[in-house]
């Protein structure tokens, strides 16, 4: 068989370990193994593939970013991108594994629906596909977080300021929920559950009077500027899909300032941004990655297309795209509440 694989959208760490395990098999079985370029531009304009060899994917476990290159490409500009993509697959490859988050599970989806030999792998750093309880280089990010905010803990305390951290999350929180959990955060505020401004000045005075002369607020990058005073706005800084490049919102130095002119504390903000995303998967991403990239060799050698192995609980299983594609996975009230229990 000719097996492509394509990662699109941001990167992620985790994303050459999946390539790897996928390859390794298709490899060892025999297949041709053709690396696509930056997502579904290497479908869509020129087909240019890279054969992959053994050699190529040794030693990549490790490794961060993405081997082949990704691209957040606009399939409707210049229009019939799909149908593009689309006969590319067909005159050319016998499957084609692409490893993606929502946006490209639901392009894979639309290839399945007109008979495409397509298998995803669920990706995103935000970790809110749909249907997964995991999605590669999201155990990196919180990990990325929690240390970082270890390192702020120490400032803050010794220069008694509060420290308003901002995580990547673009429609939800779990990166920073997990991340500020992990790293002992005291306050937590993500896109599912607004938090007035009013509720975190209390809780930052609270803090301060009961003899604690720091705080560590973190704050999802997707959350509303509205809901903390401010005012949204769309349609400025886009990405190259068209939407809001949300850390441009700048909601974390929004909210530092905010404390600043209300009084009483000295405030200082760290945007994460992309030291999220880059640099070496955790253990975690590289073993699951490895997982779901095996169980993507095993669908399409079975031919079963129109799937995607997902994490549920402890276990790789196959899904329909369709249990991944249409919203967002959130984080649970509950789950919520107990990173907010502390506080
Ligand atoms: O979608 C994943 C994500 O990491 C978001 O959290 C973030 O808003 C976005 O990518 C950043 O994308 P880019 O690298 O294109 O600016």
């Amino acid at each position: 068989m000719r097996i492509g694989v394509l990662t699109a959208g941001g990167d992620a760490p985790g994303l050459n370990a999946a390539i790897r395990g996928l390859g390794h098999m298709a490899l060892r079985d025999g297949h041709e193994f053709l690396g696509v370029p930056n997502g579904w531009a290497g479908l869509a304009e020129d087909f240019n593939p890279r054969p992959l060899t053994d050699k190529d994917l040794d030693y990549i476990v490790g490794e961060g970013g993405t081997l082949l290159g990704t691209a957040r490409y606009n399939l409707n500009d210049p229009p019939n991108g799909r149908e593009r993509v689309l006969e590319t697959i067909t005159n050319n490859l016998d499957a084609l594994v692409a490893i993606g988050g929502d946006g490209t599970q639901s392009i894979t989806h639309w290839l399945a629906e007109r008979g495409a030999p397509v298998v995803g792998i669920p990706k995103t750093l935000d970790n809110d596909l749909l249907g997964t309880d995991y999605c590669i280089g999201f155990d990196t990010a919180v990990s990325i977080v929690a240390e970082s905010i270890d390192r702020l803990i120490t400032t803050a305390a010794s220069h008694h300021r509060v420290m308003v951290v901002e995580t990547m999350g673009r429609a939800t929180g779990w990166v920073a929920a997990m991340g500020g959990l992990a790293g002992g955060a005291d306050l937590i505020i993500i896109p599912e559950f607004p938090t007035s401004f009013e509720t975190v000045v209390e809780h930052i005075t609270r803090r301060k009077e009961s003899g604690y002369g720091f705080s560590i607020v973190v704050v999802a990058e997707g959350v509303n500027l509205e809901t903390l005073g401010g005012t949204e706005y769309n349609g400025v800084n886009t990405s190259g899909i068209g939407g809001v490049r949300l850390a441009s919102r700048g909601v974390g130095n929004f909210l530092a300032n905010r404390i600043e002119e209300h009084g009483g504390f000295e405030v200082r903000t760290t945007v994460l941004g992309h030291l999220q995303r880059g640099g070496h998967p955790t253990a975690y991403d590289r073993i699951w990655a490895t997982r779901v990239g095996v169980a993507a060799y095993d669908a399409v050698i079975n031919g079963q297309f129109g799937m995607i192995p997902v994490v549920r609980g402890n276990e790789v299983v196959l899904a329909p795209l369709t249990d991944v594609t249409g919203g967002q996975r959130q984080v649970p009230r509950d789950l919520y509440e107990l990173c907010a229990g502390f506080f």
